[in-house]
């Protein structure tokens, strides 16, 4: 058999742990894939004395993980320490300064510097693998990159980050509260670091960067993701949704217009029971990819965790002792072109907008005013029980309008006197 590939794994978190008991456990059947063996040469992470859920004795220890950058014994770095900026950056910039192949799991390195780092790797005539930065263990990249390299994509789109799926399903099913089932999140090892990064739709953001990006051959600019988390959705808002027949679902969604323009955003919808997308629960992820020769391609599959990430990376290190070498995004850098945006304003769809009122007279009608004066159609309303003496919740959806109408609506009926709080608006998707 040819020599073995000799890697250097920076960071023993989840991932890192999960990449390490993976070639343990699948050395032969993964060497046989590859055409050699995938040999560990050293690891670092902060703390050496770390108790750690796999056996690392045998590995050469590595203080500084910047080192891996320049160990002479190493073929590829494996960069699983995340970030956009710090030791993850600087690691991966030198590593392919270097001439050595890069493996990450990183999306938010990817999505702030995915066009720089494109760039170098190809100066250097090196490549840098990232299954792992999207959609967990469901082989999205490599789908994009290769399997639909014949078709013009139009769209893509889904439920991209683990955490938020898991919280709004777990909410739903079991009635537990937001900071319960974010806590069990982070034990079973969903979360990001910063579990903001997931709640507050960041996350997603950068995933849908990368797929947008890869999809429509344009730079990442993640600037340009219009991004809203989970956190102002309420247990009320779960119920309301499930009364009027829907799923509350984070998704992020990237179109390419007839015209050229690209839109992409990720915010809190409301999707159809019915649907495949409305029945994907948990951690799951799904990402539904448009082409025009393919037509729509949905694929299902586990979006965060410790086995299906190491199952991403170690796949990217396979193709790596293949001596796979890609341009990063599919497209040589020099083709890579700065994206025409659409304005998010312009899109136009369904809406659900919940508001919490006081109980009085004429409270609707002012609504309803605002909502005639802004060209807003509403479809249907919601009220449950009468309480004069606390706020109660008005549901409303929308016929067809444009968001930034519902936008200036929203925001003109959040200063009328008997709202309290911030109207909860969310699209209605029903693909
Ligand atoms: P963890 O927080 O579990 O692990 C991070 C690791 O990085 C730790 O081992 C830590 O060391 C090490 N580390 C931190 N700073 C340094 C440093 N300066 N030098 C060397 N090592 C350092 O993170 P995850 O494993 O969950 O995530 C890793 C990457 O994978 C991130 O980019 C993340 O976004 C991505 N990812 C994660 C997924 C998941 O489900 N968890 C899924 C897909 C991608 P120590 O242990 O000593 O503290
Ligand atoms: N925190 C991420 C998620 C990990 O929950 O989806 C997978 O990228």
């Amino acid at each position: 058999m040819n020599k073995p590939l000799r890697i250097g794994i920076a960071g023993l978190g989840t991932v890192g742990t999960g990449v390490v008991q993976a070639l343990r456990q699948h050395g032969d059947l993964i060497a046989a894939r590859a055409g050699r063996r995938i040999e560990i040469a050293a690891v670092a992470a902060r703390d050496k004395k770390k108790k750690r859920d796999v056996d690392l004795s045998s590995y050469r220890w590595v203080d500084d993980a910047a080192a891996l950058a320049k160990d002479k014994d190493i073929d590829a770095v494996v960069e699983l320490i995340g970030g956009a900026e710090g030791p993850a950056r600087a690691l991966v910039e030198n590593a392919l300064d270097n001439g050595k192949t890069v493996v990450t799991a990183n999306k938010a390195l990817l999505a702030h510097h995915g066009y720089d780092l494109a760039q170098r790797a190809e100066r250097n005539g090196t490549t840098l693998f990232y299954e792992a930065s999207a959609a967990g263990g469901i082989p999205i990249i490599k789908a994009l990159r290769e399997g639909f390299a014949g078709n013009e994509i139009r769209a893509v789109y889904g439920i991209l980050n683990g955490t938020c799926n898991y919280i709004l399903t777990e909410m739903r099913e079991t009635g537990r509260d937001f900071a319960a089932v974010l806590k069990d999140a982070q034990d079973k090892g969903y979360a990001e670091a910063d579990p903001a990064t997931d709640i507050d739709g960041i996350d997603a953001a950068h995933k849908l960067c990368i797929l947008g990006t890869l999809a429509f051959g344009i730079r990442p600019e993640i600037g340009r993701v219009r991004t809203a988390g989970i956190s102002a959705v309420t247990a009320a808002d779960i119920a309301h949704a499930t009364e009027l027949g829907y799923r509350i679902k984070l998704l992020g969604i990237a179109q390419r217009h007839d015209d050229g323009s690209v839109v992409q955003s990720v915010e809190p919808c409301l999707v159809p029971v019915g649907t495949t997308i409305g029945a994907v629960e948990g951690v799951f992820n799904a990402v539904l990819v448009e082409g025009d020769f393919a037509g729509n391609n949905l694929s299902v599959g586990r979006g965060a965790g410790r086995g299906p990430t190491a199952s991403a990376v170690v796949a990217d290190l396979v193709d790596c002792a293949q001596g796979l070498k890609r341009p990063v995004f599919g497209i040589a850098a020099a083709q890579m072109k700065p994206a025409k945006w659409a304005d998010p304003g312009a899109a136009a769809g369904h809406f659900y907008i919940h508001f919490i009122v006081k109980d009085r007279p004429g409270v609707l009608a002012d609504i309803a005013a605002v909502m005639r004066d802004n060209d807003v159609s509403i479809e249907s309303v919601l009220q449950r029980g009468r309480n004069p003496e606390n706020p109660v919740s008005i549901v409303m959806t929308t016929h067809h309008a444009k968001r930034a109408a519902i936008d200036a609506a929203c925001a003109q009926i959040g200063k009328l006197k008997a709202i309290t709080g911030k109207p909860c608006l969310m699209r209605i998707e029903t693909f």
